[in-house]
């Protein structure tokens, strides 16, 4: 019932701007738990080393002239392909109970399929992390996919190609046969809304495709079919002997409506996150996408003149697979958007929903030029995903901020981003009920910012990239974790 309506919701029980101001002294449950996260590409460096073969951003990022704004490359990165017992002692200084990292699948194999080889080596680098973190007593937490790509697979048209899902699907049994007696949590895909967008509509991510009118529709519609088998295969043949459990992680911001007082912004607002959020998540909870995009997306087709709409259709069989397939959901957050209601004739997925978005100036500034601080925007979507599907189990697997070199060590703003969202989040556990059990933080140490290369920073800890050795060095922002976390929150 809440789904079907929710994209006319009317929000009423989303928090009013005044119950946000005040700071909320309290902990969370005792089972809360803290983490952090990276992905491979923006961390491990060793891009050739050991057998690992070519991915999509090896090829993006060494293609000429450079499309990252720095000129640079994640050839080396952190060097964690090397440097990863140090990083697990990042890890346990902060007291984090777990660690979500990614595998690159290049690494483990190298033209992407099994009948192409599997490198042993790569699975000893990822086994031995696995076994250092919980020799250190921090639980692994593994994102199979964030983006890195065997360049094999990406000539033959990476996602928008739907061979894709049987390669994925094997690439999956791989992962859960070679680790998944020590690994317990799952997430199949990092944020497929970005790399679809910016990787096969705007172009400015691997592998570069600027193809906006069809082809990020079609590259999550493969996404999701390719999640659906990877949790079906966990559920299944998995789950039973290893007593995991396997999800996804989409990404949302949270959108205001410019004017609250005109019912055409507020609904507008309502059909960004539906379309932002709900485009992956209306599948995974209900088997198909949501119903204002299919109203939307088929009109604009048929208005171009199309014999099919732009958005595809699942059969009833990907329904019934996708329906359900999800033991918690991942939740990455950073930012929110004012939202107003205009009406778009550009053509392509940019202008389908009908809306325009912008932010507030007076919201405090990062140094993405995407990332304003507004915190009590976290907890309006954590109240929105608690209403809309029916308050489902979620983890936060990324939050947080950036600023950039000249910054160095006392991050204060991020000091205090920190402390403004979680407070938020304690607000929507304690006070809206939201079913919340794990934060993470983005990032442990500051890393490859994609297109912007290594010019945003967003660790805790300071890497010094003139450093052969790529040193890191503590910032006031892992003091400050490192105590929320301890005392699992904010005691009066
Ligand atoms: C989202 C992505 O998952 C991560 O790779 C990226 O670095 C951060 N957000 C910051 O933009």
């Amino acid at each position: 019932v809440i789904l079907a309506s929710a994209h006319l919701s009317s929000g009423k029980s989303v928090p009013k701007a005044d119950d946000d101001d005040e700071f909320l002294y309290g902990v969370f449950p005792d089972d809360f738990r803290w983490g952090f996260a990276t992905a491979s590409y923006q961390i491990e460096g060793g891009w050739a080393e050991d057998g690992k073969g070519p991915n999509n951003w090896d090829n993006f990022t060494h293609s000429v002239p450079s499309p990252i704004a720095d000129g640079s490359t994640g050839d080396i990165a952190c060097d964690s392909y090397h440097k990863y017992k140090e990083d697990v002692q990042l890890l346990k200084n902060i007291g984090a109970d777990y660690y979500r990292f990614s595998v690159s699948w290049s690494r483990v194999l190298p033209d992407g399929t099994i009948p192409g080889g599997i490198n042993q080596a790569g699975l000893q680098y990822y086994n031995n992390l696995i076994d250092e973190l919980i020799a250190n007593n921090i639980e692994p937490m593994i994102t199979l996919y964030h983006w890195d790509l065997p360049q094999a697979l990406q000539d033959k048209g990476g996602w928008v190609n739907e061979a894709i899902v049987q390669d994925f699907q094997a690439y999956a049994a791989l992962l859960y046969t070679s680790f998944g007696d020590r690994v317990k949590k799952w997430i199949t895909f990092n944020e497929a809304y970005v790399f679809c967008q910016q990787g096969y509509g705007d172009g400015v991510h691997a592998p570069g495709y600027k193809l906006t009118a069809t082809e990020p529709y079609k590259c999550i519609h493969n996404v999701l079919k390719s999640h659906a088998l990877a949790y079906r295969l966990y559920q299944n043949q998995f789950k039973p002997i290893q007593n995991g459990t396997c999800g996804i992680t989409i990404d949302s911001g949270w959108y205001e409506p410019k004017d609250p007082n005109n019912p055409a912004d507020v609904e507008a607002a309502l059909r960004a996150v539906t379309f932002k959020h709900g485009w992956l998540a209306f599948p995974v909870y209900t088997g198909d996408y949501p119903p204002v995009m299919r109203q939307f997306i088929d009109r604009k087709s048929e208005q171009e003149g199309r014999e099919e709409s732009r958005l595809p259709v699942f059969t009833e069989e990907w329904k019934q697979l996708l329906k359900g397939s999800s033991d918690f959901l991942g939740l990455n957050h950073y930012t929110t958007e004012l939202v107003e209601s205009v009406s778009r004739a550009d053509p392509g997925w940019h202008g389908d929903q009908d809306t325009q978005t912008s932010q507030d100036p007076s919201w405090p500034e990062s140094a993405s030029s995407w990332l304003r601080v507004v915190p009590f925007g976290f907890r309006r979507l954590l109240v929105w995903i608690k209403e809309t599907y029916g308050n489902p189990l979620v983890y936060v697997t990324e939050n947080g901020f950036s600023d950039d070199h000249s910054v160095g060590l006392n991050d204060d703003k991020r000091v205090d981003y920190y402390r403004s969202y979680i407070n938020n989040m304690l607000k929507a556990v304690l006070k809206d009920g939201c079913n919340i059990k794990s934060y993470t933080a983005w990032s442990l140490m500051d890393n490859f910012e994609w297109a912007r290369g290594y010019a945003e920073r967003f660790g805790v800890h300071f890497v010094d990239y003139d450093s052969p050795e790529r040193t890191r060095t503590p910032k006031k922002s892992a003091g400050e974790l490192a105590k929320i976390f301890a005392e699992n929150g904010f005691p009066a």
